[in-house]
């Protein structure tokens, strides 16, 4: 098992666990483009986890001088339970200290039990006094 870099080439196979993967969102960002974008504007701070030559998870971690937010933090079913997501946010937490981002957020939805659960277990706080305001441009 490696825990590397991401990189735009990840894309396809990433897509895929991400489109089977419950709890996570894909949306109008998640093109390839899109990727290569973000990963151009937060550099060495998005990671994949491969077992035998196949990404089995993800995180991708951005933050904008001030505040960090996690996206995409996914491990393919029968691989979890094993410490991997933990491990991954460990890594991602561990280089925004590096460049002296001292908060990051993450976006649960409401009806992901499991997601609540881990994020607990790794210390992350719910808020209970924000509410999330979007629009799309
Ligand atoms: C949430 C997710 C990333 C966790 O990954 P994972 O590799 O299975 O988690 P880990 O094995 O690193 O677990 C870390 C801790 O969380 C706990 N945990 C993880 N999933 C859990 C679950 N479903 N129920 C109870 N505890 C859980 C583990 O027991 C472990 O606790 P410990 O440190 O006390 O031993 C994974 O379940 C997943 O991909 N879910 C679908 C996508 C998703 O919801 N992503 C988050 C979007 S906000």
């Amino acid at each position: 098992m490696i825990i590397r870099q991401m990189k735009p080439e990840d894309w396809h196979q990433m897509m895929n666990l991400w489109q089977s993967t419950e709890g996570i969102g894909v949306g109008r960002s998640d093109t390839k483009e899109g990727l290569e974008r973000f990963l151009n504007r937060n550099k060495g701070m998005s990671f994949v986890c491969e077992i035998d030559g196949n990404i089995v998870a993800t995180i991708m971690c951005g933050h904008d001088g001030r505040r960090d937010f996690i996206y995409h933090l996914a491990v393919a079913e029968n691989f979890r339970l094993q410490g991997i997501g933990k491990r991954l946010v460990e890594k991602a937490l561990q280089e925004l200290k590096n460049q002296g981002i001292h908060k990051c957020h993450i976006f649960v939805m409401k009806n992901n039990e499991k997601g609540k659960i881990f994020w607990s277990k790794m210390g992350f706080q719910k808020r209970d006094d924000i509410e999330v305001f979007s629009i799309d441009i």
